[in-house]
């Protein structure tokens, strides 16, 4: 976070943040690009997000230090069973870009196992050459998680739980339930999904200008990196259609506030626990 920006409240809560006329308006009336552009983004995905970490390195994101806080079942204690007994938990991030959010993990519980995956070979050589990268308690590979079959990689119905943070937003709407159906095929009956990503009017979706919009609540970055900005609905009925029991699904209201330029930034995430059913 840059400095002089301060997080100052986070509320959770199932209510959409309500859109002012002139917000409403600009939204409806903003075009999607020509679907030759739109078909051209899609062909260029992994080339984009390659590009994007050519140019941004391992400094973009910051480390996740949240998410065991967010996420018990992440937590140390989880590694324990009944009778006090540790087992090794098997963890799978899926669109893991450099690693700041296994790493944090790795560090916290000494009994955890990560597969970490990410479209870009440059992300997952970031990942590699990470000195806190140890292939006795990682397997990092690159893949693309619509298409590719991750039992390549991770024995089939092997993992404990699956962490999808910001990555499943930037994968064409039509193709999320195939990639929700491939990392399935690797999480044990009765394990769970940890959700977490851009939620419906954050102020990154009502930011972007005009020309950006490609469908409904999909837009295209200057960099043609794409975002996608989920409805609780919409999440719902991805992950239930697909045989998920949806545990939880909320928005994270929370406000940026920014001292050197005195503005407040409400930014809002959907986060949700998904489970297998057995
Ligand atoms: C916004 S970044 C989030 C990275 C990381 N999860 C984090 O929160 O720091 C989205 C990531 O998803 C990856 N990604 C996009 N499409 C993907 C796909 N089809 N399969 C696997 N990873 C994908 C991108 O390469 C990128 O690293």
């Amino acid at each position: 976070m840059e400095e002089g920006v301060k997080n100052i409240e986070q509320i959770k809560s199932k209510v959409e943040r309500a859109l002012s006329p002139e917000e409403r308006e600009r939204i409806d009336t903003d075009q999607p690009v020509s679907n030759f552009k739109q078909q051209k983004l899609e062909k260029e995905a992994l080339k984009n997000w390659d590009l994007f970490y050519k140019r941004n390195g391992t400094r973009f994101f910051k480390d996740r230090h949240w998410t065991t806080r967010e996420f018990y079942e992440l937590a140390v204690d989880c590694s324990q069973d009944d009778s006090g007994i540790k087992k090794q938990v098997k963890i799978l991030e899926v669109g893991c870009g450099v690693g700041n959010a296994i790493f944090p993990l790795l560090e916290e519980n000494p009994h955890m196992f990560v597969y970490a995956c990410d479209f870009s070979p440059r992300a997952v050589q970031f990942v590699k050459d990470n000195p806190l990268y140890d292939p006795d308690r990682c397997h990092a590979f690159q893949c693309d998680a619509t298409v590719d079959d991750l039992t390549e990689n991770i024995p089939s119905r092997s993992i404990d739980a699956v962490t999808m943070i910001f990555v499943l937003s930037a994968i064409l709407p039509s193709k999320m339930s195939s990639a929700i159906r491939n990392i399935s095929r690797v999480l044990k009956p009765g394990g769970i999904i940890l959700f977490r990503d851009y939620g419906i009017y954050d102020h990154a979706m009502l930011r972007f200008s005009k020309g950006h919009k490609l469908q409904e609540n999909f837009y295209v970055r200057q960099d043609g990196t794409r975002a996608y900005f989920f409805s609780l609905d919409f999440i719902s009925q991805l992950f239930s259609t697909e045989d998920f029991e949806i545990e939880t699904n909320e928005f994270v209201h929370r406000s940026t506030v920014n001292k050197k330029e005195g503005i407040d930034v409400p930014r809002i995430f959907v986060q949700g626990r998904f489970r297998k059913k057995s």
